[in-house]
């Protein structure tokens, strides 16, 4: 008897580990806590505006960032509900330079939790879509020693499962556990989250590009030639592709994987400290670069597959060139220096 309200992510959790036996329920459960964490944070963000979660938490993370209390509710809901699942060795966080010990009095499990705990900062205070950004990797050292940072500093290309919640006009978590990409809409009356775009394939080419074109004059000649190429109406089309730029990369994200299009977070010369853009390998890019293959498309450096980077540190950052598989491709031709205006 197929449920009455459509497939909760549970449901879908279960078919699909049928295909993969070998999976123990261990992501289950982690998946579930981490949807109990999104729903709290969604709470919030709705709320926002009308009590006080708003504002500066008065102090720099280690981006040397403000920290909105947002950011940190979101950190701290995540940490304190993840690490009692019994699932985790360690956890690393946007906000935490550090990685994130599993205090003693839990059980230690064999997986590592590396996520944004609110992404698109910026757009909290003006009723913008925001997120939350996850990426979930096995232990690499033996237990029962304690996870070092060899745990957490994995190529993207060895996680186990990946994905974001979208907090807008509706709630929406995307996830891939390596078969497929799967998208869930939160139903508030029943609190739960249900199938509603099932095995999300994005189009081999978009309409859409996104950057933020106020980094214009600190971009390379390089990238200033993929934009333009963008913007130049192309041959069969006659026309230029849409600029869309919303500030959350989320949100960016799931409108290109839905509909198509390229998003950029190129280097930029504007903070010397940031010469290679603004956007972490591990919390951001890795998440997002796995979803988006999984869906068809590819994500770059501009010289190579994020998912084949060896990361160095924890919060590196790198730039990014995300979406369907052709621009991506353009892209990369522009910036080694190969493509035709
Ligand atoms: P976060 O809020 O986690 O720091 O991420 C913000 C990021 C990303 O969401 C977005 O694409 C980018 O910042 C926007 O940066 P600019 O304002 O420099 O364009
Ligand atoms: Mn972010
Ligand atoms: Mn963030």
């Amino acid at each position: 008897m197929p449920s009455l309200l459509g497939t909760t992510v549970i449901e879908h959790l279960l078919t699909t580990q049928k295909a993969h036996p070998e999976a123990t329920g261990a992501f289950t459960r982690l998946l579930s806590e981490l949807i109990v964490a999104a729903k709290i944070i969604s709470r919030e963000v709705n709320k926002a505006g009308l009590v006080d979660i708003l504002g500066y938490a008065g102090r720099e993370n280690i981006q040397g960032e403000q920290v909105q209390k947002l950011d940190e509710f979101a950190h701290r809901t995540i940490v304190e509900r993840m690490a009692h699942t019994g699932e985790l060795c360690a956890m690393a966080s946007e906000e935490d330079p550090d990685i994130i010990p599993i205090p003693e009095r839990f059980p230690r499990g064999n997986y590592v939790l590396i996520f944004d705990p609110l992404d698109g900062s910026s757009n909290i205070d003006v009723n913008v879509s925001i997120g939350t950004i996850f990426s979930i990797y096995r232990r690499v050292t033996p237990m029962p020693a304690d996870p070092t940072l060899e745990d957490i500093l994995q190529k993207g290309s060895k996680q186990v499962a990946a994905g974001y919640f979208v907090y807008g006009s509706s709630s929406m978590m995307v996830y891939t556990s390596g078969s497929g990409v799967h998208g869930f809409t939160l139903l508030p009356s029943i609190g739960e989250f249900l199938l509603s775009h099932e095995n999300i394939k994005i189009p081999e080419r978009g309409r859409t590009f996104s950057v933020n074109e106020g980094n214009y004059n600190y971009w390379s000649d390089e990238v200033k030639k993929i934009v333009s190429y963008f913007k130049t109406p192309d041959r069969e089309t006659k026309r230029p592709y849409t600029g869309r730029y919303i500030g959350s990369l989320v949100a960016d994200f799931h409108r290109n994987l839905l509909h198509g299009g390229i998003f950029m977070y190129p280097p930029d010369k504007k903070d010397p400290k940031k010469p290679l853009g603004k956007l972490r390998l591990m919390c951001e890019c890795n998440p997002l670069s796995f979803v988006v293959e999984q869906a068809g498309g590819y994500a770059s450096t501009g010289f190579q597959s994020i998912l084949d980077l060896e990361p160095k540190e924890l919060h590196q950052r790198v730039p990014l060139y995300i979406g369907s598989k052709e621009d991506v491709l353009i892209a990369e031709q522009f910036i080694k220096g190969e493509g035709e205006s």
